[in-house]
This record gives C-alpha cells, structure tokens and sequence, in this order.
C-alpha cells in the first residue's frame, strides 16, 4: 500500500506564504467510537512542553475512542512514541526506543506502534524507519495529529501500513478533546509553529508557520479552567511574545492578551518561550501589575558573542539583551530569570564563550538549561563547518554549568526566612510524608504536611535553601 506514503519534504516545511490559515472546528466522527473497545494505550512524550500538550490531545482522542491507559508497557494493544527533533541525542534516545518495542510485537503480534510528533517530519526520520523498522505501524506527524482516529482505523481495521506527514504550513485545530495529566496545572496553547528560522533549530521545520489563536478561544479556554478549579495555567508557544502579530485581524497581541487573561479568577498564569527581540515595553508594563501574572521569566539567549549571536539570526546583541535584564528587574525587582544556552555552536571561539560566561554573570540567571550545539539537518547551521573539537564543546559546558550552578544556589538563598506561597502539587517523589510544590518564582519547596493540602496554595516559611529546592514548614493551614 505504499502508493498511500504521504511523506514529509523539509524544502516544503521551509515555506512561507500569505495564505490565510485554516482553523478547523474538530468534531469526533462517531463512526470511530468502539475502535479501542477493550484495547489499551501507552503514549511516551519526548520534547518540550508543545509535545506535552499534544500528548493531552491524544489521550482525549484515544479515550474518545474508547482506549484505556494500560497498567505496563508490555500489556499495551497501542504504544505511541510522540517524538522531539530538537537535538542528536533526543532522537537517538527514540531510535533505541523503537529497537526495544520490537520484541513487545513478537509477544503480541496485534500490537500497533505509532511513531508521531517532530521527528517525523524530518524526511530522514520517515526514511530510515521504512528501511529499518519494519515494526512500526504509524507514522504521523506534528500537523495531523488530529487525524489520528481514521490512521489507526487503516491499521486496525484495514490492515494497512500508514505513512502520513504533512509538510504545508499547518492550521488551527480547535474543540480537540483533551485529558490532561495534572489535575492543578494546566497547558494551554496560544500560537503554534514559529518563523524565526534561528540557524540551528528544525523547529520551524518540524511545527509550520506561527500561527496565533483568537484570543476569544484562549480566554474562553483559561475560563473554562478557572472553572474547573485549576489553579494554574502556562500559556505556550515558541515565542509567545509576537503572539498576534501573524494576524492583525486578531487584534490582540501578548500584552493585550496578558491583560485580558489577568481578569480571570486563575491563581496563576505563566507563558513559555520569550523571544528577547519581542520583549517590549509594554509587556513589561503589564507583567510589573503582578497579581496572577508569575515573576517568572524564561529568556532564552543561546550565547553572550555577538558575531555567534548573528550567526544564530536572534537579531539581538549581548548589549541590547543585557539592557533588556535591566529593564525588567528595574520593574520587576522580585521576578527570577532563567535561561537557554548552546555551547560549541560552529566557529564559536574561546572569546566568545569567555563572553557568553560573562553575560551568565551579569544577568544573575537563577537557573539554565544549556546544550552542546547538535547539527540538524536541513537547517541553515548544517552547512557551517562544525568545528569546535567535541572535548571543546564537553570543556565548555561543564565550565559554564559551575557557574549557572552558583546561581540556582543563589536564586534560592534570597527566599531563606521569607514566607512564600506554595502551590501543593502532591507528595515528594522521594519522601512520602514530605509535600512538594512551586512558588510563584518557580523554586521548588517540600515540606512536611498533610494531604489535604494537595492542590491549594499555602504559605511555607522558608527554613533551609539548597542548590535545586527549598525546605519550610507551613505558618498556617488553610481549610
Ligand atoms: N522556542 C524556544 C525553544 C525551542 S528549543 C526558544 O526560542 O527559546 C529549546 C532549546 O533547545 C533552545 O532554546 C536552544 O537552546 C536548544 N536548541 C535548539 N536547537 C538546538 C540545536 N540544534 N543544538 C543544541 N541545542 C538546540
Ligand atoms: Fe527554534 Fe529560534 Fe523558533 Fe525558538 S525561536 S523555536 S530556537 S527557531
Ligand atoms: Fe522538540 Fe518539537 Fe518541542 S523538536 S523541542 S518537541 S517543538
């Protein structure tokens, strides 16, 4: 049935056009609804929170479909890997992952395997898995996920092999069911894709165009939340901070759309990622009125080097983003900034890692997530010559880690005899009797106390501040 191959082309995903976008109501098609009947489910998410969310949805479809969550792995009737392209080594976790299911289809030769999220819709991925893994039933990508019912029909029912990824630029997908995982926390998207075309990354490539939501939805969404009883909502996108300005008809860009969700009874909103080029003023402004707005900030900056910087295209200097620090601490005093960097990215030099250490120092982070430069096929980087030696590259990263070690530790030591509040997300993983939740910075807290306190914020006085949490004791118990 290879004639039914819908594969993806990187030369396509890389395109841009004026076309409007698409935004398609999602009906469940009831003819769908006793496919999964007695059968079960094991979904495994690889990658950054869009692919988290993605999960959801697919959990809401299989349900739809009468799918349950299976106990163990190896009791499966459907095992979906929802994958992450980002870097070399999230793809060769996969890679070991699909060899390890093999031997669950030898167990259970009803066994249906689907492959789906970024990975797919590099052409590599969809290549070597028809060469290589044969095992493997479903292949679909980022921009189908909706789809996902009528493929697993063509497995299930039709005996068919399914290759479907597509590479246009990708539409809105609106009313898709969803079963989150956290009863207190919730994921909410705001604009999908991304046009920045950073010269490293395969997200453009992987995810399609931006593409915003009309606000309307997501105020409706956040609501709906609010009403739920959940306590907290992280609005998503890959740079949330030109939310709208894809579509001038939508009216609302991210501070307006800040302002408008602010109104809503939710305890907490936080977003993720902030591009720093669109960090303006206003939304400054607008974060620096607090409330349920969290002083929380991630701002990725990929490197300190200026000619690094350029050859990234994050179209920001190390000058212009250190004046952006300032200008939100100067109006934020409390908030916590945390961070992205690449080390080794190609022709970077040891004075330009000296001054990516310097900006780490001077911007006070209070946490990083930091990375050796991974080449992606496909993107502009991949034809740079790669050529900062690997040991180089390990040098430099465990250089860089000390120092943004140093500023986890500090981070946490300006909250030591500070009251804070907590959001009780559940018990510790490693200490059943102790609680664990998050301050409105983002500072991990345990400390001892009873259940009912699971899914309330409460006031922790902060006793002990170590490098990765705080410990406390409650000051008093809320009913
Ligand atoms: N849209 C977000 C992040 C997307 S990917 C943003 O712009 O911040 C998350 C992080 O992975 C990036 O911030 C970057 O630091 C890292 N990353 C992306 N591509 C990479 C690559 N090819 N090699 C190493 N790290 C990469
Ligand atoms: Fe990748 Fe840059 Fe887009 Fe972030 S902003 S997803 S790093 S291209
Ligand atoms: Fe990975 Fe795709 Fe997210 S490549 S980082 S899962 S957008």
């Amino acid at each position: 049935m290879s004639e039914n191959y819908i594969k993806p082309e990187i030369k396509v995903a890389r395109k841009r056009s004026n076309r409007p976008v698409r935004n398609i109501h999602f009906a469940f098609d009831e003819k769908y609804a006793k496919l999964g009947q007695g059968l079960t489910y094991i979904i495994e998410t690889h990658g950054c929170q869009a692919n988290e969310a993605d999960s959801e949805q697919m959990v809401g479809l299989l349900r739809a479909m009468g799918f349950e969550e299976a106990r163990a792995i190896d009791e499966a009737d459907l095992i979906i890997i929802n994958t992450c392209a980002v870097r070399e080594t999230a793809e060769s976790k996969v890679y070991g992952e699909i060899g390890r299911l093999k031997k669950y289809k030898r167990l259970n030769p009803n066994l249906v395997i689907a492959i789906g999220g970024c990975m797919p819709q590099e052409e590599v991925t969809v290549e070597r898995i028809l060469a290589k893994h044969r095992h493997v039933d479903i292949v679909f990508g980022t921009h189908n996920l909706y789809r996902l019912p009528e493929l697993l029909h063509r497995v299930i029912v039709d005996k068919q092999r399914v290759i479907e990824v597509f590479s246009e630029e990708g539409e809105i997908v609106e009313n898709l069911p969803t079963i989150r995982k956290n009863r207190y926390k919730a994921w909410v998207n705001i604009m999908f894709g991304c046009d920045e075309f950073c010269t490293y990354c395969i997200v453009p490539y992987t995810r399609g165009k931006e593409r915003s939501r009309h606000p309307d939805a997501i105020v409706e969404e956040v609501s709906k939340l609010a009403a739920q009883g959940y306590m907290e909502v992280t609005l998503l996108g890959q740079n949330v901070n030109s939310y709208g300005l894809d579509d001038p008809e939508l009216g609302c860009d991210f501070p307006e759309l800040l302002t408008r969700l602010k109104k809503i009874p939710i305890p907490r909103i936080r977003f993720t990622t902030s591009h720093p080029k669109d960090f303006s003023d206003r939304l400054i402004d607008v974060l620096a009125t607090g409330g349920n707005l969290m002083p929380y900030i991630h701002l990725p900056v990929q490197s300190g080097s200026d000619s690094i910087l350029k050859a990234m295209n994050r179209k920001y200097s190390k000058a212009q983003y250190l004046e952006l620090v300032k200008r939100i601490k100067t109006k934020i005093p409390e908030v916590s900034l945390t961070t992205d960097i690449i080390v080794g990215f190609p022709g970077e030099t040891e004075a330009d890692f000296e001054a990516t250490m310097d900006l780490v120092e001077k911007s006070g982070f209070e946490g990083a997530y930091t990375f050796i430069y991974s080449k992606r096929e496909g993107t502009p980087a991949a034809k740079f010559p790669d050529d900062v030696p690997h040991e180089v590259k390990k040098n430099r990263l465990d250089r860089l880690n000390s120092l943004v070690n140093q500023g986890y530790a500090l981070g946490n030591k300006r909250f030591l005899d500070n009251v804070v509040d907590v959001l009780v997300e559940g018990y510790s993983k490693t200490d059943k009797l102790i609680l664990s939740g998050y301050t409105p910075n983002n500072k991990l807290v345990n400390f001892p106390g009873p259940e009912s306190l699971i899914g309330k914020i409460v006031p922790v006085k902060i006793l002990q501040a170590k490098t990765w949490s705080l410990g406390g004791e409650v000051i008093h118990e809320q009913n």
